[in-house]
C-alpha cells in the first residue's frame, strides 16, 4: 500500500490510534494541535473507561480503569496479565461493552453477538477515496448486487424448473405462462445475468485503466478475472436450460470450439456427456450452472471481498501527490449508502428492462432438425466468436484459440508484468495495450452485431 491511506492495516498489526486529548486538558481558545499519530490509519476500540483524558505531559496509564478492575476481580490474572491460554469460562470477561448502558436487547444481543464487534469496527474503518474518477468504484458493488439478484430468482426459478430433455422446454413454457409472476422472475433472472456480465466488464475495465491492480492488489486482479471467467461460465451454461432451438445449436458451435485443440475431444466429450449434445448435455450444463459454479464463485469472491476489505481502495497513480484526492469518506455506512443507490438504479432498470423487453422462449430444440440460419452466442461472446470467423484458413482456429489462451494469461498477469505501476510510477505503455484489447473487444462486437442483428 506504500503512502496510500488505507485505514486497513492487516488485522493485529494495526497501530493503536491515541485518544484525542481532552477538551479539558488543552488551553483555552488554543487550536488544539493534530498529533501526527491521529492520522493513524486504525481507530482504536471505544472503551467506557476512555473519556478520562491523561493528565498534559503524564504518560498514559497502560490499561483503562476497567480492564484494571478486572484484572483486580480476577486473581488468577486470566488470559489478560499472563498471556497464558485459559478456557473461556475462566478468563475475564472480553466483552467491552458489558455493564455499560444500553438497552436489555441490546445487551442481550451483546453478550452472544460480542465476536462480531471487532469485525463490525474493522468494516468501519475502511475509508474510500474521493477523487474524479470515484464514479468507477462503484461498479464491483453492482456487479455483486446482480449477482446477488441471480441467487435469489435462480433459486426461485429451480423451484419448477426440470432439467430434462422431455420436460425443459415445457417448464419454461409453465413459468412463463402458469406460475404467478413467474415471467417476472425468468425476465428478472436473464436481464441480471446481462447487466451482471456488462457490470464486470465494466468493473473490469475500469480497475485496469486505473491501475487498480497493482502492488499490493495483484490478487485482486487475479481473483476478480476468475471471477470474470466463473460469470461467463454461467452465462454459457445457463443458455442451454431452456432447451430451445438457439441454445441448443448456439451450445452445439460452442462446445465444439476446443475440438481443434490438442487434446480437446476430451473436453468437449466432458462438456457434452458424449459425442454430441443431448439431454446428458443439458443434465452436465445443469450441475454446472447450479451446484459447481455457484460454490466455486463464492469462494472466490470470498477471497475477492475480504481483499477489498483488508487492503482498502486504490487511488489512481499520482493523484495523491497532485493533490487530487478531495477527501475520504467512510465505507461504513456513507459509502455503502451510495452503493444502494447505485442498487436502487440498478434495480429500476432491471424491472424496466424485464418488462419492456421480455426475452422469448422461442421454440423447442429438435436434435434431428438442421440448424437454423443465424446461430450465434451471447454477445459476451460475440468477440471471439468473431475472431474465430475471421481465421477461417487451415489451421486458423486453433491459431484463435491459441490467441485467447495466451491472451488470457496476459491478461492475468498483467499486475506482475506493470512493474512500473507497482513502483508507483505511470505505466502508459500497459494503458495502451488496455486500450487495444477493449477496442478490439468492442469492434469485434460490433461487427457481430452488424452481420446478425441483435
Ligand atoms: C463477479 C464479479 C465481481 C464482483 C462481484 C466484484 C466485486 C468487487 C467489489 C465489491 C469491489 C470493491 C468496490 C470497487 O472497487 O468496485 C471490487 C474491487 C476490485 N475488483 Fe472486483 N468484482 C468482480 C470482478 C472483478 C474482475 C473481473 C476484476 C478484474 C479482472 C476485478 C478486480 C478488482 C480490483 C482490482 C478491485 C480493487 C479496486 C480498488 O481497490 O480500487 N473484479 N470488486
Amino acid at each position: 500500500m506504500g503512502e496510500e491511506k488505507n485505514t486497513n492495516a492487516v488485522a493485529g498489526k494495526a497501530p493503536v490510534k491515541p485518544k484525542p486529548p481532552a477538551a479539558k486538558a488543552s488551553a483555552p481558545g488554543k487550536p488544539q494541535p493534530v498529533a501526527p499519530a491521529a492520522k493513524a490509519p486504525v481507530q482504536a476500540k471505544p472503551k467506557p473507561s476512555a473519556a478520562k483524558a491523561p493528565a498534559p505531559g503524564k504518560p498514559k496509564p497502560a490499561a483503562p480503569a476497567k480492564t484494571k478492575a478486572r484484572l483486580a476481580d480476577d486473581p488468577e490474572g486470566g488470559i489478560l496479565r499472563k498471556g497464558v491460554y485459559k478456557p473461556k469460562e475462566e478468563r475475564a470477561d472480553a466483552n467491552p461493552f458489558k455493564g455499560s448502558r444500553i438497552s436489555a436487547v441490546n445487551a442481550w444481543m451483546q453478550d452472544r453477538f460480542s465476536v462480531v464487534t471487532p469485525i463490525l469496527d474493522y468494516l468501519k474503518k475502511k475509508e474510500v477515496p474521493q477523487h474524479r474518477l470515484s464514479f468507477w468504484y462503484y461498479f464491483g458493488g453492482l456487479t455483486l448486487f446482480f449477482f446477488i439478484i441471480q441467487i435469489i430468482t435462480g433459486l426461485l426459478l429451480l423451484l419448477y424448473y426440470r432439467p430434462t430433455e422431455a420436460e425443459a422446454f415445457a417448464r419454461f413454457v409453465y413459468i412463463q405462462m402458469e406460475v404467478p409472476y413467474g415471467w417476472l422472475i425468468r425476465q428478472v433472472h436473464a436481464w441480471s445475468a446481462n447487466l451482471m456480465v456488462l457490470m464486470a466488464f465494466i468493473h473490469m475495465f475500469s480497475t485496469f485503466f486505473m491501475k487498480s491492480y497493482r502492488k499490493p492488489r495483484e490478487l485482486m486482479w487475479v481473483s476478480g478475472f476468475v471471477l470474470l471467467l466463473l460469470t461467463l461460465g454461467f452465462g454459457f451454461t445457463g443458455y442451454l436450460l431452456p432447451w430451445n432451438e438457439l441454445a441448443f445449436f448456439a451450445t452445439q458451435v460452442g462446445t465444439e470450439v476446443p475440438k481443434v485443440a490438442p487434446g480437446g475431444n476430451f473436453l468437449v466429450e466432458l462438456l457434452r456427456g458424449g459425442p454430441e449434445v443431448s439431454g446428458e448435455t443439458l443434465t452436465r450444463m445443469f450441475a454446472m450452472h447450479v451446484v459447481l459454479l455457484p460454490g466455486l464463485v463464492m469462494l472466490v469472491l470470498s477471497a475477492h471481498l475480504m481483499l477489498v476489505q483488508v487492503l482498502g481502495t486504490s487511488t489512481p497513480i499520482g493523484y495523491k501527490e497532485a493533490g487530487l484526492i478531495k477527501g475520504y469518506e467512510k465505507f461504513f455506512p456513507t459509502f455503502l449508502a451510495k452503493d444502494a443507490i447505485g442498487w436502487m438504479i440498478g434495480f429500476a432498470l432491471l424491472i424496466y428492462l424485464a418488462v419492456m423487453f421480455p426475452w422469448e422462449i422461442g421454440v423447442k430444440a429438435d436434435p434431428l432438425a438442421a440448424a437454423p440460419q443465424g446461430i450465434k452466442p451471447e454477445w459476451y461472446f460475440w468477440a471471439q466468436f468473431q475472431l474465430l470467423k475471421d481465421f477461417k484458413f487451415e489451421g486458423g482456429e486453433l491459431l484463435a484459440i491459441v490467441l485467447f489462451t495466451v491472451g488470457g494469461i496476459v491478461w492475468t498477469l498483467v499486475p506482475f508484468i506493470d512493474t512500473r505501476a507497482s513502483r508507483e510510477e505511470r505505466s502508459p505503455l500497459f494503458t495502451i495495450f488496455g486500450i487495444l484489447v477493449l477496442a478490439f473487444m468492442l469492434i469485434e462486437t460490433y461487427r457481430v452485431y452488424l452481420d446478425y442483428g441483435w
